[in-house]
């Protein structure tokens, strides 16, 4: 299959390199950027030497399309929407790595702070979580990858919110993440001094993936019950916060017992949820996930908790906000969409 990759200078567009560089049935054929246009990969990122890239150069993103199978956008928001609609008439199927086309309208446009403009058609984009999309992400055009803090959180609490276990109008995500969340461009919040030996929470009570959360955990909740009411809520209180560290996501979501459960009750009914995931692990009951486990993978880690007390259930989730939160996961969907092997070129070992 013919690929390009747009934005492949950032942290998600050079995570998806590395990712294909040994697939043979992979011809990345195109990468895009702005500003090092006319240059060679090998020049601006020198890991690339000696590789099957090497001969790769970037285009500018807002020339001639490249001719391909599939298109990977691994740019800001705002940029899917101005080329999505000419990729689908070329017949290109897209995984966007942006928010573009993960809420609808009204909600993207009051979360992103953006307004919509043009054709505001969301081109029946699939949501790209595998644990919920498995069969739709095979047929689909487009794909809405999902939000790094929004993939740790749902899979935190999909078992949770669909088997009707905690109060749905009333779940805390508190959420940290590595500073490569934040993308490769220099900001005066993110640089080593600011951030080294720190820890901070930003965009407290309007993260937009907030109502990504929300809506994904509304969807599994009524695909497993049947139709629900539109007025039956999901609500959560998302808090996110700056670790000093590269990369990783690390969630702990409460929610309040519907009734007394064991951990050993939850942790099976986690576990059977996820039996066949590749990339979900439910740890053990007394253990928990630990960043330098999963950083470098696709995996979720995550372990389940009761405390008798407050009657609360804990799951706490990690995985890398580059990899199962970005470029793995779009690996995963591409794999589906066609029709190779769910977890070809992703099993690469944690570092440490
Ligand atoms: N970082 C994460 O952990 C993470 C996780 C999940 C999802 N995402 C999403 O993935 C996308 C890429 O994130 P990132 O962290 O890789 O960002 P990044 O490191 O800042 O890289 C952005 C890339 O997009 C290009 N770009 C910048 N402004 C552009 C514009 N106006 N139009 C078109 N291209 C532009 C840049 O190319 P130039 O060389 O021209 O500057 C660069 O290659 C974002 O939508 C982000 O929200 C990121």
């Amino acid at each position: 299959m013919r690929i390009a990759v747009f934005g492949a200078t950032g942290y998600g567009g050079i995570e998806t390199l590395k990712l294909l560089v040994h697939r043979k049935d992979v011809e990345v054929v195109w990468i895009g950027s702005d500003k090092q246009e006319g240059k060679k990969l090998v020049d601006v990122i020198p890991m690339f030497r000696n590789t099957r890239f090497a001969s790769l150069g970037f285009s500018s993103q807002q020339g001639e399309l490249p001719d391909v199978d599939f298109a990977l956008l691994a740019t800001p928001h705002g940029f899917a929407r101005s080329i999505v609609p000419t990729l689908l008439e070329h017949r290109v199927r897209i995984i966007d790595f942006s928010g573009d086309y993960r809420l609808p309208d009204e909600v993207y446009e009051k979360w992103y702070n953006k307004a919509v403009t043009g054709n505001s058609n969301n081109w029946n984009a699939v949501y790209g979580l595998p644990e919920l999309n498995r069969e739709a992400i095979k047929e689909a055009k487009l794909i809405a990858n999902p939000g790094c803090y929004a993939t740790t959180a749902n899979l935190a609490l999909m078992p949770a919110v669909e088997m009707d276990l905690v109060d749905v109008e009333h779940l805390v995500v508190d959420a940290k993440s590595g500073v490569s969340g934040a993308g490769r461009n220099p900001h005066l919040t993110t640089h080593f001094v600011e951030v080294s030996e720190s820890y901070k929470a930003y965009k407290v009570g309007s993260h937009q993936h907030t109502p990504e959360i929300e809506q994904t955990l509304w969807e599994a909740r009524r695909r497993r019950n049947g139709s629900l009411e539109q007025q039956e809520q999901v609500r959560i209180l998302l808090t996110t916060q700056l670790l000093p560290i590269k990369r990783g996501i690390y969630v702990t979501a409460y929610g309040h017992l519907k009734k007394s459960m064991s951990v050993s009750e939850v942790f099976e009914i986690y576990q059977e949820r996820y039996a066949n995931e590749p990339f979900v692990t439910v740890l053990p009951p007394g253990e928990v996930p630990e960043i330098r486990q999963i950083s470098g993978t696709n995996q979720c880690h995550l372990s389940v908790h009761v405390d008798d007390r407050t009657e609360t259930l804990l799951v706490m989730a990690t995985l890398d906000n580059l990899l199962k939160g970005a470029a793995g996961q779009a690996i995963q969907n591409l794999n589906l969409m066609s029709g190779t092997e769910e977890a070809t070129g992703l099993s690469g070992m944690a570092w440490w």
